[in-house]
């Protein structure tokens, strides 16, 4: 017997949205000249107006915060910084419920994981950082280290509130002032957060955000007044900025793509594993750096363990985003949308086979269906690009140095699975793959102490735990940052 799943629908009754939106500039909110539309990527109303932000504006923005840093951030102590921190993470948990909605509304993403997953996660890296920023001299990054000043900070629109954590958070605790970017699709919990900053008493522009697309973010980066970037979106944006920046002494961190490897071994625990493949690859629909968009697994158990993933992927349920039944929400946008289709038609071409569970998949808003693609080999695109969607692609191997040479063969080197029972095998395994983070018999597992960051094409430095404070620091002892 099967039962069915009543609609659970969250209220969205908890937000107020404005018509329209200016940026957040030295406290206030000032009001944008050209404006475009940001829209429920499940529905496709338009739910507000955002300003797009030209070079004045970010000038505006840079001496606010310039201002800012000299005349007030700089000479408050830690003890005092750490203070505004404290009250920003518990305003957010206090308001945990409408940041969550209206995530969901702006991105698309299912209401089960803004709730459960990215607003704590926010509220954590205040807490987090707020607990460092009285203790630096003790955070083993050298003698009473010194903040760069205003930090220029561009953001994506995969996780929008939890990526203004990760930046805004450790710039603050570290004395730096901010002028954050958000995503055109997803500007509007930034601007609901600078409203948290008015609320927590954070003195005038210490944190400035102006909204707007690329060339808001690219005047950020080229702002004389900027002396330290940190950017998290796709590698052709961040070899752009490491081009703009090359012959200045901007510093910057760079978060970028992936293709992550989820290695497993014939002794898995196959029930465990199978779950952690669909965490791994349809968490947040696949729109996720650090996804598990690769599956390598040992040729012996492969048979099993497909099936069994086939069978677990016809239990997601795809749909409304606010609905707390749903597993996977939709599409952020349509160029995303476009850009998934044509992937998985280059695979189709390229003689991989898909296979995707039934879906009635609404006409309004951007939907893909869970997929997979069998008889993937390395020279498949599908198994060297990122495709940023629900779309898993599969390979095989024989010998354990087969599985590390497959995962660690693309441009990218950020995340990557281990699954097996053989403690030994996994310490092997963690030793010879090229990522940043590795999960163990998890997968998508975050937590602020945690840095993040990855080798060769997947960017420059670490963010999050100590590694994180020293990227915003003068003589913090950071290691892979420009
Ligand atoms: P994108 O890299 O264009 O956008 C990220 C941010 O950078 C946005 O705030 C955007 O306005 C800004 N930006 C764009 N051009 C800029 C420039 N020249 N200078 C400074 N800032 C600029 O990413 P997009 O186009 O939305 O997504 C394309 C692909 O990038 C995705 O399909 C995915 O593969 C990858 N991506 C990776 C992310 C990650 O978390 N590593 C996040 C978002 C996208
Ligand atoms: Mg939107």
């Amino acid at each position: 017997m099967t039962f069915e799943y009543a609609p659970a629908p969250e209220s969205r009754s908890i937000v107020s949205i404005k018509p329209k939106y200016g940026h957040f500039i030295n406290g206030s909110f000032v009001a944008g000249k050209k404006h475009f539309p940001t829209i429920n990527p499940a529905t496709e109303e338009i739910l507000s107006h955002i300003a797009l932000g030209g070079v004045s504006d970010v000038d505006k923005a840079v001496m606010a915060a310039q201002k800012a840093y000299t005349k007030t951030w700089s000479k408050l102590s830690g003890k005092e910084r750490g203070k505004y921190l404290y009250r920003i993470a518990r305003i957010l948990q206090e308001r945990a419920r409408e940041f969550a909605v209206l995530e969901t509304l702006d991105n698309g993403k299912p209401i089960r994981e803004t709730r459960d997953i990215d607003i704590p996660l926010v509220a954590a890296h205040f807490f987090y950082h707020a607990g460092w920023a009285d203790k630096l001299d003790y955070a083993g990054l050298g003698h009473n280290p010194k903040a760069y000043g205003v930090a220029g900070q561009i953001i994506p629109w995969n996780f929008p509130l939890l990526m203004l954590a990760w930046k805004v958070a450790p710039a603050l605790a570290t004395g730096n002032t901010v002028v954050l970017k958000p995503a055109e699709t997803t500007s509007l919990t930034a601007l609901l957060f600078a409203e948290v900053c008015q609320q927590a008493e954070l003195p005038d522009g210490v944190v400035n955000i102006v909204t707007g697309d690329g060339s808001t973010g690219s005047a950020i980066v080229n702002h004389s007044g900027i002396h330290k970037i940190a950017f998290t979106g796709s590698t052709e944006v961040g070899k752009k900025i490491a081009r703009a920046i090359a012959s200045t002494d901007k510093k910057a961190t760079l978060e970028l793509g992936g293709k992550g490897a989820n290695v497993v071994f014939d002794d898995a625990p196959v029930d465990e594993t199978v779950e952690g493949i669909v965490n791994g690859i349809f968490f947040n629909q696949g729109h996720v750096c650090c996804a598990g968009s690769r599956l390598i697994v040992q040729e012996s158990i492969a048979e099993e363990i497909i099936e069994k993933l086939k069978v677990r992927m016809a239990k997601i349920r795809v749909g409304d985003p606010l609905d707390k039944n749903t597993d996977l929400g939709a599409i952020n946008s349509k160029e995303q949308l476009v850009k998934i289709k044509e992937l998985s038609a280059i695979g189709d071409a390229e003689g991989a086979e898909r296979w995707s569970p039934q879906c009635n998949l609404s006409n309004k808003g951007f939907w893909f269906a869970p997929t997979i693609f069998t008889g993937v080999t390395q020279a498949h695109r599908i198994a060297q690009e990122e495709i940023f969607g629900p779309v898993l692609s599969v390979l095989t191997f024989r010998t354990p140095q087969e599985a590390m040479d497959k995962a660690n063969n693309t441009p990218f080197g950020l995340s990557a699975g281990i699954w097996s029972e053989k403690g030994s095998r996994i310490f092997w395994a963690s030793q010879h793959l090229k990522a940043g983070v590795i999960w163990a018999n998890t997968f998508n597992k975050f937590d602020p102490a945690s840095p993040f960051g990855g080798y060769k094409e997947s960017g420059w430095g670490r963010e999050g735990g100590k590694h994180g404070l020293a990227a915003y620091l003068k003589n913090g002892k950071e290691t892979g940052a420009k």
